[in-house]
C-alpha cells in the first residue's frame, strides 16, 4: 500500500512511524513531515504544505495512493476530506461537517446540549459590549474560548475580571485571533482531573484508545500558560471500568448519535477532552484527530497494525485493537520562550538514546544539518512495565539531546490529581 501521511508534528510521526510498521504498507510520504519524518523506514518527505489542497490531490493521482490519514484538525475543518472525495482512495478523517464539532466551539457546545451530553454551562457573544457587561455577573475563575481555530491558544482560563476583559478587548475588538474570535464563548470553570480519551469513530462504533492524561502548563508542578503539551503518560491512573462505561454511555454513544441525526457519516478519530470529578465526566472539547503529544505515547503502546485497524473501520468492519501492558510516557522537548516567541534554526545534537523513541516536531534538516523549526521540537518516548521504569530511562537520557535554549518539564510521570 502507498500511504500519505498529512501533516509535519510529532503525531505524524508517530503515525508514520507506526504505519510503516505494518506488513500492508510499501512507502509512506509525509506531507509535509519533518527532520524525523525523512529518516524513518518507508517514509519519505514530500515538499507540499497540509493547505496546498490541490497539491495533495495531484500528488495523490500521481503516485497512486492507496490510504491517506490527515494528523492536523486544519485541513479536515477546511474540507480536505470532501475535497478527496471523488478519487475513490481510502482517506482516514472526518469531513468538514464532521470535523466542525472542533472548528466552532460554539457549534459544539450547542451538540453538547442539544445531545443532553456532560458539560460546563456557556454564553455565546458577538459583540464586545455584551461580554463585558456579562463579565461584571460572572463568578472567577471563568473560562473564554474563542469560537474558531486558533493554534490550540483559544482559550484563557480567567482568575478575574480585569484579565477577562483585556481577553475580549483583545480577542473582539483587536483581532488577536483573526476571524476565530469574532464570536466567543464564556464558560463554566470546571474542576477535577483531564482525561484525553481518544479512539477511532465511524457511524456505527467508537474503539477507544488506551486512555492518556496530556501534560498542558509549560512548568513544573503544573504551573505556567498552557502550551499543546508538554508531555504524555498512559493510561491515565485515573481510568477505571465504572468511568469507561459512564463515558461510553453519557458521551461517546450520544456523539455517534447526534451525528447521524445531523446526517454526518463519520470515519475519522476523535478525540473527546474530558474533566472528570468523582467518576463523572464532563466534556471540555471534541477534537477531530488524535492529540499530540499523547499519539506518541499511544503508538509506542499499540500492539495492532494501525493500517489494518484504519482499513476496517472505512470498510465498516468491526475492529480490534490490542495494548501492551505496562506504561507509556513521552517528555516534549521545547526551545525557550515557546508558547510564545522562539528562536528557530537552531542546530541539534542528538547523543546515545539508547531505548528510547525520539519523535521530532519542530526539526527539519537542511544541508544534513538537523535544525530545529518550531516550538515544540521532540518528544523523547519509552514504553515500559511500569510509569516508574519509564521516568527514569527518559529522564536518564533526555539531556543527550542537545540544543541552545532546550527546556522540558521535570515532573513528567508525577500524578497530579486536580
Ligand atoms: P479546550 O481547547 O476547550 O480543551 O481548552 C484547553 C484547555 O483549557 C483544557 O484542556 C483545559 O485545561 C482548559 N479548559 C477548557 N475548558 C475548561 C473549563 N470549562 N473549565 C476548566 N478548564 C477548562
Ligand atoms: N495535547 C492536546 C491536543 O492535542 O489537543
Amino acid at each position: 500500500m502507498k500511504i500519505l501521511v498529512i501533516g509535519q508534528g510529532g503525531r505524524e510521526h508517530a503515525l508514520a512511524w507506526k504505519l510503516s510498521q505494518s506488513k500492508k504498507s510499501k512507502i509512506i510520504f509525509v506531507a509535509p513531515g519533518n527532520g524525523g519524518t525523512s529518516t524513518e523506514e518507508k517514509c519519505v518527505n514530500v515538499n507540499i504544505k497540509a493547505d496546498d489542497f490541490p497539491g495533495i490531490r495531484k500528488f495523490i493521482i500521481e503516485k497512486q495512493i492507496d490510504l491517506v490519514v490527515i494528523g492536523p484538525e486544519d485541513p479536515l475543518v477546511n474540507g480536505l476530506v470532501n475535497y478527496l472525495e471523488d478519487l475513490n482512495i481510502l482517506v482516514f478523517g472526518p469531513c468538514s461537517n464532521g470535523a466542525r464539532l472542533e472548528g466552532s466551539k460554539i457549534f459544539s457546545k450547542k451538540f453538547l446540549f442539544e445531545n443532553d451530553i456532560p458539560t460546563g454551562k456557556a454564553s455565546f457573544f458577538s459583540d464586545p459590549a455584551s461580554a463585558y457587561s456579562f463579565l461584571d455577573s460572572c463568578v472567577y475563575p471563568i473560562v473564554l474560548k474563542a469560537d474558531g481555530l486558533a493554534a490550540g491558544k483559544g482559550v484563557l482560563v480567567s482568575k478575574n475580571i480585569q484579565e477577562a476583559k483585556e481577553w475580549v478587548d483583545l480577542v473582539m475588538n483587536n483581532s488577536l485571533f483573526g476571524a476565530a474570535g469574532e464570536n466567543i464563548l464564556i464558560e463554566e470553570c470546571l474542576y477535577g482531573t483531564e482525561l484525553s480519551f481518544m479512539g477511532i469513530m465511524t457511524p456505527s462504533e467508537f474503539i477507544p484508545f488506551e486512555t492518556s492524561v496530556d501534560y498542558k502548563p509549560l512548568l513544573d508542578g503544573n504551573k505556567g500558560p498552557n502550551t499543546g503539551g508538554m508531555g504524555c503518560i498512559s493510561p491515565s491512573p485515573f481510568m477505571n471500568d465504572t468511568l469507561r462505561e459512564k463515558v461510553m454511555k453519557k458521551v461517546v454513544y450520544p456523539t455517534i448519535n447526534g451525528l447521524n441525526e445531523m446526517g454526518v457519516s463519520y470515519y475519522g478519530f476523535m478525540y473527546f477532552g474530558l474533566m472528570v470529578k468523582d467518576d463523572e465526566p464532563q466534556v471540555l472539547e471534541f477534537n477531530c484527530r488524535l492529540g499530540d503529544p499523547e499519539t506518541q505515547c499511544l503508538m509506542m503502546q499499540m500492539e495492532s497494525d494501525l493500517v489494518d485497524c484504519l482499513e476496517d473501520a472505512l470498510d465498516n468492519k468491526q475492529v480490534a485493537i490490542s495494548w501492551k501492558k505496562g506504561s507509556s510516557m513521552g517528555v516534549v522537548i521545547a526551545s525557550n520562550g515557546y508558547p510564545e516567541k522562539y528562536k528557530t534554526k537552531i542546530p541539534i545534537e542528538i547523543g546515545n538514546l539508547e531505548d528510547l523513541k525520539l519523535f521530532h516536531a519542530g526539526t527539519n534538516i537542511v544541508n544534513n544539518e538537523l535544525l530545529t523549526s518550531g516550538g515544540r521540537v521532540f518528544s523523547v518516548n519509552y514504553s515500559g512495565s511500569s510509569l516508574e521504569e519509564c521516568v527514569s530511562c527518559i529522564y536518564n537520557r533526555i539531556d543527550e539531546i542537545k540544543f541552545d535554549g532546550t527546556i522540558y518539564r521535570k515532573d513528567i510521570g508525577k500524578i497530579y490529581e486536580s
